[in-house]
């Protein structure tokens, strides 16, 4: 266990995925104002980048938590200042609304990447699958925003908030 780089006793690569949560939004928010201006090659070669980026800090993260260190309890365990038994109830139910999210996120991107991917021409251009893909892009940004919310709320509540 050691002082992760935003100092708290938490860990290097739990640190890291609250960063790449925090940073994956301008990257997301940039890939849709190149689909604005058209350029859907870079909003296409942005979205698989983020994809894997996703892929990658998730994995680390998992890795992190339930192999290395046990488990979010073990985490709180260590705590400076130990959670009231009311402020565990709240951290597990922000846990539970942030899990909805981070679980049901990975599924949908990996259906939103695969069908562009199989539908849109190569370079992508608008097309017949374009509505579809419209409601399933807006779906995957939101529930990727709601994950990295809710994600950091739990991080807050669970490992920072004195
Ligand atoms: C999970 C990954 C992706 C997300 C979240 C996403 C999101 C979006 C969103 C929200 C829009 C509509 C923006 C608007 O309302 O004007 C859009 C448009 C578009 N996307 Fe994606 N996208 C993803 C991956 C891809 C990939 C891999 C391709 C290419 C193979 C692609 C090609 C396009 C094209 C061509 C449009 C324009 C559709 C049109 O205006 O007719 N997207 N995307």
């Amino acid at each position: 266990m050691n002082h992760g780089f935003l100092g708290y006793r938490t860990s290097f690569m739990l640190d890291f995925v609250v960063v790449a949560l925090v940073l994956i939004v301008p990257a997301l928010v940039y890939s849709l104002a190149a689909v604005k201006r058209q350029q859907y090659r870079l909003h296409r070669k942005l979205q698989l980048l983020l994809g894997v980026t996703l892929l990658i800090a998730v994995g680390l993260f998992e890795i992190d938590l339930q192999w290395i260190q046990g488990g979010w309890m073990n985490v709180v365990a260590k705590r400076e200042v130990a959670l009231t038994e009311d402020q565990l109830a709240f951290v597990r139910r922000v846990l539970r609304i942030h899990l909805v999210f981070a679980v049901s996120t990975p599924l949908l991107w990996a259906t939103t990447i695969g069908l562009a991917l199989r539908h849109f021409p190569s370079p992508p251009q608008p097309a017949p699958h374009s509505s579809l893909h419209k409601t399933l892009g807006w779906l995957s940004t939101l529930d990727l925003v709601l994950t990295s919310v809710t994600g950091l709320v739990f991080y807050y509540f669970a490992f920072v908030a004195k």
